[in-house]
C-alpha cells in the first residue's frame, strides 16, 4: 500500500484531486468509483473547481457510487444520490445519465443489487475507486462480520454505523436500517484505489489496515490483497 501523509485536510483533498484528474486526463472515458461521507467533500470541491477553471472535463466520464441507504428517496437530503448531486454532479459537465448510484426506491432491493453489479461488470470495472473508511473499519457498507460479501448486496447497518451516521439525521431513529452496497469483490474490480482518512477517530481502523494482516472484523484490511491502493491521510490518523 502506498501511503501519502498530509499536513491538513485541504492538502489531503488536493492530493486526491490531482490523482483523479491525472486518471481522467490519461483516459477521458474513465469509470470513477465514488464515496459519500465527510471525508471526500474537499476532494469533490477541488474537482468542481478544476472543472469550472476548464482544467478538467467530465464529459466522457462515468461514475459508480459505492452505496445508498435502503429504502430512501433521492429527493431526501440524506440520500447518497442527493449528496452526490449537491457536492459534485450538479457542478460538473458530466452527463447525469452516466452517474450511477444504487436505487434506494427499488421495489426489489435484491434485484437492484444484481442489476448494479452487472452494470459495473458491463462498464468493464472501475478505473479508480475513491473510498473512505468507517471508524469500525467498514468500506462502503461492508460492515465487520465473519463473512464479507463479494457482490453488490443488501445489508443491515450495524449499531455503530447507525450511531456514526445519526449526526446527519434528526435522530438515530431516522437512519435507514439497511443499505445497498458494492461488495468487496465489486470494489476489487477497480484497477486502482484511493482510500482517504482524516481525524483521530479513524486511527484504530487505519492502524488495523496497516498491520498487513487480513481480518473480516476490519473489512478495510482486505485492501492489503489489492495490488494498487494508495492511502491518503492526515497525520493525526497515524499519531
Ligand atoms: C460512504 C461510504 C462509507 C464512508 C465511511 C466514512 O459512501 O462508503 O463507507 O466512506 O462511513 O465516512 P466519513 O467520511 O463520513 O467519515
Amino acid at each position: 500500500m502506498n501511503i501519502i501523509v498530509c499536513k491538513s485536510y485541504d492538502e489531503m483533498s488536493q492530493r486526491a484531486a490531482q490523482m483523479v484528474a491525472a486518471q481522467i486526463k490519461s483516459k477521458p472515458s474513465s469509470v470513477i468509483g465514488l464515496a459519500t461521507g465527510s471525508t471526500p467533500e474537499g476532494l469533490y470541491a477541488q474537482l468542481v473547481e478544476m472543472c469550472k477553471n476548464g482544467e478538467l472535463s467530465f464529459k466522457d466520464v462515468t461514475t459508480v457510487n459505492l452505496d445508498e441507504y435502503y429504502p430512501i428517496n433521492p429527493t431526501n437530503d440524506q440520500s447518497y444520490r442527493y449528496f452526490m448531486n449537491y457536492h459534485l454532479f450538479d457542478h460538473l459537465d458530466i452527463d447525469k445519465a452516466n452517474t450511477n448510484v444504487p436505487d434506494g426506491t427499488a421495489a426489489d432491493p435484491v434485484a437492484e443489487a444484481h442489476r448494479y453489479e452487472q452494470k459495473i461488470t458491463d462498464l468493464g470495472g472501475i478505473d479508480l475507486q475513491i473510498l473512505g473508511i468507517g471508524r469500525n473499519g467498514h468500506i462502503g457498507f461492508n460492515e465487520p462480520d465473519q463473512k464479507l460479501m463479494l457482490d453488490t448486496h443488501v445489508t443491515d447497518l450495524t449499531p455503530d454505523t447507525i450511531d456514526a451516521n445519526s449526526r446527519f439525521f434528526a435522530s438515530a431513529n431516522d437512519v435507514p436500517r439497511q443499505a445497498l452496497t458494492m461488495g468487496m469483490g465489486s470494489i476489487f474490480k477497480a484497477k486502482s484505489i484511493i482510500i482517504m482518512a482524516t481525524g483521530a477517530n479513524k486511527k484504530k481502523a487505519v492502524s488495523a489496515m496497516l498491520e498487513r494482516t487480513v481480518d473480516t472484523s476490519f473489512p478495510a484490511t482486505m485492501l492489503n490483497f489489492h495490488p494498487n491502493v494508495t492511502l491518503i491521510c492526515t497525520a493525526d490518523v497515524l499519531e
